[in-house]
Formats: structure tokens, C-alpha cells, sequence
């Protein structure tokens, strides 16, 4: 149905713009660890900036992009993951209250390695610190982690709702809401 159906616009430009500027500067920032020290913190702090100003735009940014309009609280976020494993979760225009919770713990685990990052190489009291180190190394693959299942969740939930999600974060466009779908 994703080819045929009327499409509407959801993801404005600045979500899709910094949306792929984080992944290309995440990729830097891992990559750069094999040896490249140097270039790692700047794509570190790239990837840090890309964060601040997704957070601004999730305050003044179009419908879809705002935190207010697809944050839930834990009761609609258990009540959606339940009907998930029922397989009758419906279709959520925006994110979906799971997929929610995965775009702000990606977004704090980026915040949280730039933050780590920025005090071990910028301040003598912290420089050397082995826990400061380690908790660094921690969120690295924690965000790791968290990419995973980010990546799966795109492609569970393109699956049950017969769309393609990526496409729609290229384009911006998705496939206009059915009876029963949620905003
Ligand atoms: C470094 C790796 C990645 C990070 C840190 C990341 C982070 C994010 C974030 C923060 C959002 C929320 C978008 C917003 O509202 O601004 C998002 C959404 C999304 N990402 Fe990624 N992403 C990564 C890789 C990818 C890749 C490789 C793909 C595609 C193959 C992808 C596909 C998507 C899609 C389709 C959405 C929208 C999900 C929805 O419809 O609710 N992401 N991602
Ligand atoms: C998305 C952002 C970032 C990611 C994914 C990331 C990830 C990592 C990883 C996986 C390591 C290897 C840890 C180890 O094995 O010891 C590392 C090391 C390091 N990172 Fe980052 N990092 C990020 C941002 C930053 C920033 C912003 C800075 C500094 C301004 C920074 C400074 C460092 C330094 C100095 C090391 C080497 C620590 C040592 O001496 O062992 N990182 N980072």
C-alpha cells in the first residue's frame, strides 16, 4: 500500500536534516576511536550539537516534531506495548509512544557522550579519571545497543503497518492516515 496510497508531509526538513547528520556524525565519532583520536572529538562534539539543536526543534519545530505531541506517559506507553505483543497496536502517524522513548534515550545517550567526553579532555581534574574513562566507554556501547534495537523497531513496525519508514524519513512524506490510525 506504501506505493499507491496519498502521501502527507510528517517529517519537516530540520527533522530529516539533522536525523541523518546525527548518524553520519555518530559513524565518524565511532569510527574515529580505531585510531583517530584526534578527529574523534570533533565529530563527537558534531554529533553533541546535532543533539541540542534536534532539542530546540522539538520545542519550535512543525506538528510531528514536537516533544509534546508524541511524548507519552508510562500508562499509554505500556497500554501501546501491550497491544504490540497482542499484535493489535494501531498505526501512529508520528512516532509511536515506544518508538518515542527510543528517540529521547538515543538523544540523552549522545548528550551524555559528548558531556562525558568534554570533561575528560577539558579539565586536569578529570583527565586520567579511570571511571570517567569507563563510563565513556559504557555510553559508547550502550548507544551501540541502542541503535540496534532503534533499527529493528524501524523495520517491526514498517512491517506491521505495511509502510516504509525509512523512505519517509528521507522524503518526509508517509502514506495518509487509515480509520483507526492515531496521530
Ligand atoms: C547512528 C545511528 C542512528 C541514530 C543515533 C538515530 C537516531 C534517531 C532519532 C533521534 C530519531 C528521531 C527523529 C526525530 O524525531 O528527530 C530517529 C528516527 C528514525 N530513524 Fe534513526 N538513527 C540512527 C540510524 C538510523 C538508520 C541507519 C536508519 C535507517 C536505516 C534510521 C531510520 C530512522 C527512521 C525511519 C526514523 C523514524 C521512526 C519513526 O517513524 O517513528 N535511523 N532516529
Ligand atoms: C557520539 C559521540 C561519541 C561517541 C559515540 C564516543 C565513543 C567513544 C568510544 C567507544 C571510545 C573508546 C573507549 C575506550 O575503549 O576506552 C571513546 C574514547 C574517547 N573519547 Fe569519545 N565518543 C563520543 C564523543 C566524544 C567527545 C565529544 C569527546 C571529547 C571532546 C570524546 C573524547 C574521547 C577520548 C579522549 C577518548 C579516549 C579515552 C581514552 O584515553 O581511553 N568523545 N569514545
Amino acid at each position: 500500500m506504501d506505493s499507491q496510497a496519498p502521501r502527507i508531509r510528517v517529517w519537516d526538513a530540520a527533522v530529516r536534516c539533522l536525523h541523518w547528520l546525527l548518524v553520519a556524525s555518530v559513524a565518524a565519532a565511532w569510527l574515529t576511536t580505531l585510531g583517530w583520536l584526534h578527529w574523534h572529538e570533533a565529530a563527537g562534539y558534531a554529533a553533541a550539537a546535532v543533539v541540542a539543536l534536534r532539542l530546540a526543534w522539538g520545542f519550535a519545530g512543525s506538528r510531528y516534531a514536537r516533544f509534546a505531541q508524541f511524548l507519552r506517559g508510562p500508562t499509554a506507553t505500556a497500554s501501546y506495548a501491550a497491544r504490540v505483543l497482542e499484535r493489535r497496536e494501531p498505526r501512529y502517524i508520528g512516532h509511536n509512544p515506544l518508538g518515542a522513548w527510543m528517540v529521547l534515550a538515543l538523544l540523552a545517550c549522545v548528550a551524555a557522550l559528548g558531556l562525558t567526553g568534554w570533561l575528560y579532555t577539558r579539565f586536569d581534574m578529570f583527565w586520567g579519571e579511570a571511571w570517567l574513562d569507563q563510563l565513556h566507554a559504557f555510553l559508547g556501547w550502550l548507544l551501540l545497543a541502542l541503535i540496534g534495537l532503534h533499527l529493528a523497531g524501524v523495520a517491526f513496525t514498517s512491517g506491521r503497518h505495511d509502510e516504509n519508514l525509512v523512505r519517509a524519513m528521507v522524503d518526509g512524506d508517509k502514506p495518509a492516515p487509515r480509520p483507526g490510525d492515531l496521530s
